[in-house]
């Protein structure tokens, strides 16, 4: 299959495209290159376009494909509250351009959504994928908007595409924003760890490599206009995902800082995922050894990731949203 994996240049998009390369499938990656995209995510011989999804001339530059999988966004709930602009453009605007290629193309279409598009879930409930959309972040907001497109396009125009809504998920090359890899090399750079708020908000953890499986399972067997959850159940406070983090680096819990915490922040997320399970899918990564196998990843590459953190743009944005914080 031609397939079209736009953001494959970033953290779950390029794992997704290594699986699909495995099984052999004719892939091509469309990706802005935003401080996310980074080349060193993919192997050389991929077919990688630099490119905005919210163009639609970027987009068309590709000639014909069979199948999209739309992961080009902007990601960080962080950066969101900074500037929420460009979340508007590419998590908005870049799915309604791709919906339009896509109906031209009579392409199959997947769009990679998010469990932050429900909000905050009380305790003793898991969303469902009928619950109402209750973001709390610009980030979810646009998630969100670009769910509703993909529904809309579905009913309006016949365009075959799903929904996969993901938790929260980890792996190798994450890009050290997020909390477990910036948690994991500032420890091993004996910075601080800044702990937002009590530090007892829970997240539903899923690795990558699970992850990228559902996606695929839905790109081949899901239902136009179909939501799935996708959410390994292993629900976890942030205070003990830092306690693991400390404990196997064997650093002073002394670099735990709690600090002013997320406007808005979800106080926990929780996903229903009979619907995907009910499709033959299950996680296979026990969360405990995912979690220690991708804390020796960041261990053990200090090349991927340190260029990153010593670059200006990194260090611009880290003071911007911790200087004050943990001052
Ligand atoms: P990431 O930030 O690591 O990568 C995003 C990629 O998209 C980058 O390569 C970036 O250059 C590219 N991109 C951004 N704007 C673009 C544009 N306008 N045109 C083309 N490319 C553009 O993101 P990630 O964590 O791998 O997330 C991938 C997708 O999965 C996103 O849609 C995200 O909402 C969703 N998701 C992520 C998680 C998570 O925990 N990381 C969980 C559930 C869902
Ligand atoms: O749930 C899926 C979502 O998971 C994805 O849609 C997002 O793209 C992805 O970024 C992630 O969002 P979160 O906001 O949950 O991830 P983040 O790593 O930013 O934060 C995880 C938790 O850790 C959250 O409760 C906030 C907290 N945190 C985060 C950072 C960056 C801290 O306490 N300190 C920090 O410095």
């Amino acid at each position: 299959m031609r397939l079209l994996v736009t953001g494959g240049a970033g953290f779950i998009g390029s794992h997704f495209v290594k699986r699909m390369l495995a099984a052999g499938e004719d892939v091509v990656v469309l990706d802005k290159f935003t401080y996310a995209g980074n080349p060193a995510n993919l192997p050389e011989e991929v077919d990688c376009r630099r490119g905005d999804i919210s163009i639609r001339e970027d987009v068309d530059q590709l000639g014909p494909v069979e199948a999209i999988v739309n992961f080009a966004a902007e990601t960080h709930v962080d950066r969101s509250i900074l500037g929420p602009e460009d979340f508007v453009r590419t998590d908005v605007l870049g799915t309604l351009v791709l919906l339009q290629a896509a109906e031209q193309q009579s392409a199959r279409f997947v769009q990679v959504s998010t469990d932050e598009v429900y909000g905050d879930v009380e305790p003793g409930w898991s969303s469902r994928e009928d619950d109402s959309l209750r973001p709390s972040s610009p980030y979810s907001a646009s998630k969100a908007g670009g769910d509703l497109q993909v529904l809309a396009a579905v009913r309006t125009f016949g365009v075959n595409a799903s929904i996969t809504r993901g938790s929260n998920t980890y792996g190798p090359n994450q890009y050290p924003e997020k909390v477990l890899p910036l948690f994991v090399t500032n420890a091993l750079d004996g910075h601080p760890l800044p702990l937002y708020g009590d530090g007892r908000q829970v997240r539903d953890w899923l690795h990558v490599d699970d992850h990228c499986a559902a996606i695929e399972l839905v790109l081949r067997q899901g239902e136009a206009g179909e939501t799935y959850n996708v959410g390994a159940g292993e629900e976890h406070e942030n205070v003990e995902l830092t306690r693991l983090i400390v404990e196997q680096l064997d650093v002073d819990t002394a670099l735990v800082r709690h600090v002013e915490d997320r406007a808005g922040h979800d106080r926990r997320y929780s996903l229903d995922t009979t619907k995907i399970r009910s499709l033959g899918w299950h996680p296979r990564r026990d969360w405990d050894e995912g979690v220690r196998a991708t804390i020796e990843w960041y261990r053990g590459n200090r090349d991927w990731w340190e260029p990153i953190k010593r670059s200006s743009g990194f260090r611009e944005y880290y003071d911007r949203q911790y200087e004050a914080r943990l001052a």
